[in-house]
């Protein structure tokens, strides 16, 4: 490096010359006047105003020139680098602030606009019924046990007793399905959900508590009162000392959880093949608890004015059940029950036409709202 040059004079370094210090000053500032964005301004910031940025570069030339000529031309690119840094932070300024205007415009949200143009789905009310049902056995202790749709004539009517010429298995009640030439599968559409029963005692180890939703077919034709595909909601408990006190127990928490706690129930005595003995379970209706029977003045749609309304057969496990499932009858009892789904919804929901049910119409869900 070469000692200071007493003679040098700062007007002959080309880059400190004022013209020249001027000229880089005003090509930067009308560069920043130009820039049109903030990014703009940026690459004009890196070009005019970074350590590489001309007037920079002539900032370092200061350092070589004789003591007297410092001050001189350290004023003069001093002050341009002031310029330059005041209009780059003037320029920033007004650009930020057009860009929060125009976000603020761009980026409105119009709260007023109509919210609802695509509209919120529902689940069926009967999903939804059904689940709430499992639920309240779920946390009783039940798991929930399933089978097929289309079942082997064995699990629907063999197992559970039925004899071979009983009237259920008939035309008049069952889907029977073809075989590919049209004749006997062996296979039907459940007309239950029973045989699950004897599925799950199977499948699983003793003890068995389980609960299994499903649909059902039988050959009705469909109105207000019938389909026929609907769905039942099977129970079934094999244990050892198992008694028809626990079924009543496990029956009455079931009404209390859908319908209202405190509501009576009443077994009458019926018969199903699977079950011995048997009843029908029929719980006090909970709109008129039994006050519109005999009583023409306040008669109630919901039961008919009859006080009781029936939700299902039960009944104690018929040993031929367990025989036929695998269970020693001698060490182990129990109990099952069906509830009907579709009665469930009309009762709990004032649903009057099943056929509502089952067409489809999306008003209908959408009326039960979006309940998880
Ligand atoms: N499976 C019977 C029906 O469909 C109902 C039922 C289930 C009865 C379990 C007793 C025990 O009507």
């Amino acid at each position: 490096m070469s000692a200071p040059n007493s003679s040098y004079d700062p007007v002959e370094v080309t880059p400190l010359h004022p013209d020249e210090v001027a000229r880089m000053r005003d090509e930067a500032l009308s560069a920043i006047e130009a820039a049109g964005d903030l990014d703009e301004l940026k690459e004009v910031r890196l070009a005019h105003a970074s350590d590489r940025s001309p007037l920079a570069l002539a900032n370092r030339e200061i350092g070589a020139l004789p003591p007297a000529a410092k001050a001189d031309a350290g004023k003069r690119v001093g002050g341009a680098r002031r310029d330059v840094g005041q209009a780059l932070k003037a320029r920033q300024a007004v650009l930020e602030n057009e860009r929060d205007e125009r976000v603020l415009v761009e980026e409105r949200v119009d709260v007023t606009l109509p919210w609802d143009r695509t509209p919120r789905g529902a689940r069926h009310p009967l999903t939804t019924v059904a689940e709430r049902m499992t639920d309240v056995f779920v946390g009783m202790g039940f798991e929930v046990a399933e089978g097929p749709e289309v079942e082997a004539e064995w699990f629907n009517f063999d197992a559970l007793n039925f004899e071979p010429d009983h009237p259920a298995r008939t035309m008049q009640d069952t889907f029977f399905v073809e075989n590919d030439e049209g004749g006997d599968s062996g296979m039907v559409m459940r007309t239950h959900t029973s045989p699950v029963q004897v599925r799950a005692l199977l499948e699983r180890e003793l003890p068995v508590y389980v609960v299994a939703p499903g649909k059902t077919f039988r050959t009705d034709e469909l109105d207000a009162t019938h389909t026929p595909v609907f769905h039942q909601l099977e129970g079934l408990v094999v244990d050892r000392g198992i008694t028809l006190a626990h079924l009543r127990g496990a029956i009455d928490a079931f009404v209390g959880a859908v319908f209202g706690e405190g509501l009576r129930t009443r077994f009458r005595a019926s018969y199903f093949p699977f079950t011995e003995p048997s009843a029908e379970v029929d719980m006090e209706c909970f709109v008129c608890r039994g006050s519109s029977v005999g009583n023409p003045e306040a008669p109630c749609r919901t039961c008919a004015s009859e006080g009781w309304i029936e939700i299902g057969g039960c009944g104690v496990v018929n040993p031929r059940v367990l025989r036929a499932a695998g269970v020693d009858p001698e060490e182990y009892s129990g109990w099952a029950f069906g509830l009907g789904i579709e009665r469930t919804l009309m009762f709990a929901h004032g649903v009057r036409d099943m056929r509502d049910m089952v067409e489809g119409d999306i008003r209908f869900s959408s009326a039960f709202g979006s309940e998880i």
